[in-house]
Formats: structure tokens, C-alpha cells, sequence
């Protein structure tokens, strides 16, 4: 069995609560000898510039370049609002992504059937619901330069933003994108705003360029990213995967986690280079975000943080086995009536973090 190592960056908020599930699997696969995990923790975020006065060391960076695969909690807080931008808890998640070149996120909002009703659509609208969102990850608006906040002098000033995105940068992350369709339904929506910005113009183009040439059998649409959050309300069973920048993207999944009920349930991987058919240091991380308003109190749903783990296991460890018996266990509790708060329904039994770990690993068990 190779050796794995792991790095763990549990950050704020409910990060740590949600974390510490997953250390709770990784203990038992050690145990039983399904994986050799070494496990090292670091600070991220708020937490980190509490302890050292930055949002990330430089050393966490190399540490996160060497592992095997990140996982992440959550960043940021409402005690760090008022720092400067290059100094908030933010930084520490934007620099993983960026000096690692995790250039495709890959965001599924799959819908659970015993959760159809915590949806704020008709069921019938999002049942069956599984569809995957790739959101270009280190590109577009987030990092384009120049950006600032200028001093016009005269008392006003000026926020400036740049959104720009090279051939090279739409390509590598489309490319992410068919080779999953080709594995999926084979169809793919690639969303921009070609009809007001020159980017989107571009991203829709070199898309399409890319499609004609190497990815025939893929049925490509394109939709703008209006159009697309609409459609995503309207009648979200129309995609299979959606294709979009970093900005779009952000938007767009919040949107597509609250059509499985709760933004507490998804996953995400961000993913670089391909070598060897394995993705090298790939960052999981639930989308939700610190959720500061219920941290510390054992009710935040590990799920996202769980299902990150199993999407690891997937794309980084290359065991689709273990993967889905995860995420099968995760289903089984569901199915068993088990709700933390965000998913509660009058039916169900409440339960905390911990309880939700303890049940999703007691089914894990079931198979070893
Ligand atoms: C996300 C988050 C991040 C983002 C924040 C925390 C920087 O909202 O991963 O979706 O905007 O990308
Ligand atoms: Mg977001």
C-alpha cells in the first residue's frame, strides 16, 4: 500500500469542526490498513494571521506543493473584515490556488433523494439532480492586473478590477471539462458574457475552436452567464456539466448548491497538472464557507467536508472503490432519517457534527 500524505489545513470557523469528521475516517482507514495516511496540520486564514500575522505561511505553501492532496475547512470571518485586502484570511486560499496552479475546480451539486424537500424548488424540478460545475480557478478577475482602490484626489476614488484570460488559460481548464463530459452524458455548456465583454468573447471562441477539433462526440452549448443562472432556477436538469471562469463560476455554484437543499452538502476539488493520469496536489474543500454565526457549536454539517475527502480519494488517490462507499454512507444516514440542522426536516432526527461523522463512519464500516 503506497504511503499518502496529507495536508491539513482546518482554518476557521466551522472548518475545524467539519475537519475533524474526516480526520475521524482517515484514522479508521489507517487502522484497518486500507490506506497509510500520514496526516500534517497547518494554520490558514484567520486563524493563521491570529498566530503569525499573514493568512498562509510560505512554508504551508511548500508544504501543500510536496503532499499528496490538501484538504481544507474554511476561511475567513467576520473578526478580519477590516484588514487591508492582501492581508485578509482570503489571501491564504487565493495563494494555495495560485502557487499550486489548481486551475479547474470541479463543483458537483448532486441532489439526494430523502433530501428532495430541503430544496427550495418543487421536487420534481430537482430530483435526480447531478450535475458538475468547472470553474476556471486561477484566472479571470480574481488575479488580473492592474487592480486597486486609486486616490482621485479630490476627496472620490476608484476601484479597478481586471478580468482577462489568455488562450492557454481557457484551454487547459476546457480541456478538464470535455475530458469529463466524454466520461459523463457528453454534453457541455460553456458560459461567458461574450456579448458584452471582449474575455467572454474569447473564452467562447477558443471553446469552440477547441470542440470542433478534439472533442467532436461532446455536445457543446453555449449560454451566457445571465441566461445560465436563470436556467439553473427554471430547469436545472437541462445540464450535465457547466463550464465557466473564476467569477461566473463562484456565482454560479452558490446558486447550484442551494438546488440540493443545502450549501452544507457540497464538495469541491481544485485540481492542476495532470501527470500520469493522476492529478498532482489537489485541494479539497467544502464550498460553504467559515459560517461564523455557528462555529463552536457542534451543528454544522460535516457532509461538504466529508464528500471533499471522497472526491480526493477519487481524483488524487485514484480509488473510485473507496469513493463511493463514502459517499454511499452518506446516502445510507440520509436515508436512515438523519439531519443536521441546515438539512432538518419535521420528519427527522436532529443530530450535531460529531453524531453525523460517527453515523456516516459507522456505515463505512459496514464494508470492511
Ligand atoms: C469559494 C469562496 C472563495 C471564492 C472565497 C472564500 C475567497 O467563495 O471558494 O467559492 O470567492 O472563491
Ligand atoms: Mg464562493
Amino acid at each position: 500500500m503506497d504511503k499518502k500524505k496529507i495536508l491539513i489545513l482546518p482554518g476557521d470557523g466551522v472548518g475545524p469542526e467539519t475537519v475533524n469528521e474526516v480526520k475521524k475516517i482517515i484514522d479508521f482507514f489507517n487502522k484497518k490498513k486500507i490506506f497509510n495516511v500520514e496526516i500534517e496540520e497547518e494554520l490558514v486564514g484567520g486563524a493563521c494571521i491570529d498566530a503569525f500575522k499573514i493568512p498562509i505561511k510560505d512554508e504551508t505553501i511548500e508544504k501543500a506543493r510536496k503532499s499528496d492532496a490538501v484538504l481544507l475547512g474554511a476561511v475567513g470571518g467576520t473578526k478580519w473584515d477590516n484588514l487591508p485586502f492582501d492581508q485578509r484570511p482570503e489571501q491564504g486560499l487565493l495563494r494555495l490556488r495560485s502557487d499550486l496552479e489548481l486551475f479547474a475546480n470541479l463543483r458537483p451539486a448532486i441532489s439526494f433523494d430523502p433530501l428532495i424537500h430541503a430544496s427550495s424548488l418543487k421536487s420534481e424540478i430537482v430530483k435526480g439532480l447531478d450535475i458538475l460545475i468547472v470553474r476556471e480557478l486561477t484566472g479571470g478577475v480574481y488575479f488580473g492586473e492592474p487592480r486597486g482602490i486609486e486616490d482621485l484626489g479630490n476627496g472620490k476614488r476608484r476601484g479597478l478590477n481586471t478580468q482577462v484570460y489568455s488562450t492557454d488559460e481557457i484551454i487547459r481548464v476546457a480541456k478538464v471539462a470535455f475530458e469529463l463530459a466524454k466520461k459523463r452524458k457528453k454534453i457541455l455548456t460553456s458560459v461567458e458574457k461574450s456579448n458584452v465583454m471582449e474575455s467572454g468573447k474569447l473564452w467562447r471562441e477558443e471553446v469552440e475552436k477547441l470542440g470542433k477539433k478534439e472533442y467532436p462526440e461532446v455536445d457543446l452549448k453555449h449560454m451566457y452567464a445571465d441566461n445560465c443562472a436563470m436556467q439553473l432556477i427554471r430547469n436545472p436538469k437541462q445540464f450535465d456539466i457547466i463550464l465557466t471562469d473564476n467569477l461566473f463560476g463562484d456565482l454560479l455554484s452558490d446558486a447550484a448548491a442551494m438546488l440540493t437543499g443545502s450549501l452544507g452538502m457540497l464538495p469541491s476539488a481544485s485540481l492542476g497538472t495532470i501527470n500520469n493520469g493522476n492529478y498532482l496536489s489537489g485541494l479539497y474543500e467544502p464550498v460553504h464557507g467559515s459560517a461564523p454565526d455557528i462555529a463552536g457549536k457542534n451543528i454544522a454539517n460535516p457532509i461538504a467536508t466529508i464528500l471533499s475527502f471522497s472526491m480526493m480519494i477519487f481524483y488524487s488517490f485514484n480509488n473510485k472503490k473507496i469513493s463511493q462507499i463514502i459517499d454511499n454512507s452518506v446516502k445510507k444516514v440520509l436515508y436512515k432519517g438523519f439531519r443536521t440542522e441546515d438539512i432538518m426536516d419535521k420528519k427527522s432526527k436532529k443530530v450535531g457534527t460529531n453524531d453525523m461523522g460517527d453515523l456516516i463512519i459507522k456505515e463505512i464500516t459496514k464494508n470492511f
